[in-house]
């Protein structure tokens, strides 16, 4: 699931940032570059992003709790 397109960034990513990082949002994004792009994945409304960064963070909160 994409997270950033730009960067190249998925779900699965952002789980490994989180789980190494914690879920400061402003860590992750600079540890990936999410957002250095268009920016577009920083927003809640972007459609063209499966999953955007702030629903990004808390699914991976909620995989990494079920694990
Ligand atoms: S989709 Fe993330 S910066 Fe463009």
């Amino acid at each position: 699931m994409t997270v950033c397109i730009c960067q190249n960034v998925t779900l699965d990513d952002v789980v490994d940032l989180v789980e190494k990082y914690g879920n400061d949002p402003e860590i992750i994004k600079a540890k990936a570059d999410i957002g250095k792009g268009c920016g577009e994945c920083l927003e809640t409304s972007c459609d063209s992003i499966n999953l955007p960064f702030p629903y990004a963070i808390m699914n991976a909160e909620a995989i990494l709790k079920q694990q």
